[in-house]
């Protein structure tokens, strides 16, 4: 069965030189996904990493890739980062008019189709489109950089979303993204979200594998009122 709460590695704070020894210490701690911030510096006032990297990472990881597009445009780079190995795509709802096309294109491709929301977005946005969702990214920080703190507004925020998928019958996780940490797992995961997605906290203290395992406690501890 699969596990209650999975821990997904989010790159953006490894240390790029090592990668490949980073990705290997948070799959022994217990990474069950890696997830890999794409951004274009538009989207997002940053830039990140494109196919080429996630292929690489395809080489040496033993987990599933979940690719997180924070671009103007995803849908003309949906097929390039499948065919390099991405096995979940997710795609921001702010920038795609014709979400339920792109959510079945990347299908279509062979990977999940995620969706995510910005921390001003509203989990109305996703009324029509809840029974067509492999995966809800709730973003907790602003996106574009890894470090920031979580908004504790987005702890009501994963409880709508959760609602939401319910009402549609549909079971598809919601994930969460950014500021997440061994301090606050526990609440969101009561909240309703089964993916954790941490850079800095797996990544930042130069010990993956522990950071890693420690999180994934911490997660699956009850959570404190
Ligand atoms: C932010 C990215 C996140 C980022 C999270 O725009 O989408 O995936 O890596 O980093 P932390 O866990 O450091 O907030
Ligand atoms: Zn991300």
């Amino acid at each position: 069965m699969a596990s209650p709460v999975i821990v997904a590695a989010s790159l953006l704070a490894a240390d790029f030189a090592v990668l490949g020894q980073e990705i290997a210490a948070a799959e022994r701690g217990g990474a069950e996904l890696l997830h890999v911030d794409v951004m274009d510096g538009h989207f997002v006032p940053n830039l990140s990493m494109g196919p080429p990297v996630v292929r690489a990472v395809k080489r040496v990881a033993t987990v599933p890739l979940d690719v997180h597009l924070m671009i103007d445009n995803p849908d003309q780079y949906v097929e390039a980062f499948i065919e390099a190995g991405a096995a979940r795509v997710t795609v921001h709802v702010e920038v795609l008019p014709h979400l339920h096309r792109t959510l079945h294109f990347i299908r279509s491709c062979g990977a999940l189709a995620g969706v995510a929301l910005n921390p001003s977005t509203p989990v109305g946005a996703l009324e029509e489109i809840a029974g067509d969702v492999d995966q809800v990214l709730v973003m907790s920080v602003n996106p574009g950089f890894g470090g920031q703190t979580f908004i504790p507004r987005s702890e009501s925020k994963i409880r709508a979303v959760r609602a939401l998928l319910d009402r549609a019958g549909n079971p598809a996780p919601v994930s969460v993204d950014g500021g997440v940490d061994h301090g606050n797992a526990a609440r969101i995961v009561a909240a309703g979200a089964s993916i954790l997605v941490a850079g800095s906290s797996i990544f930042a203290g130069g010990l993956a594998e522990r950071a890693t395992r420690e999180l994934r406690a911490a997660a699956l501890q009850p959570a404190a009122r």
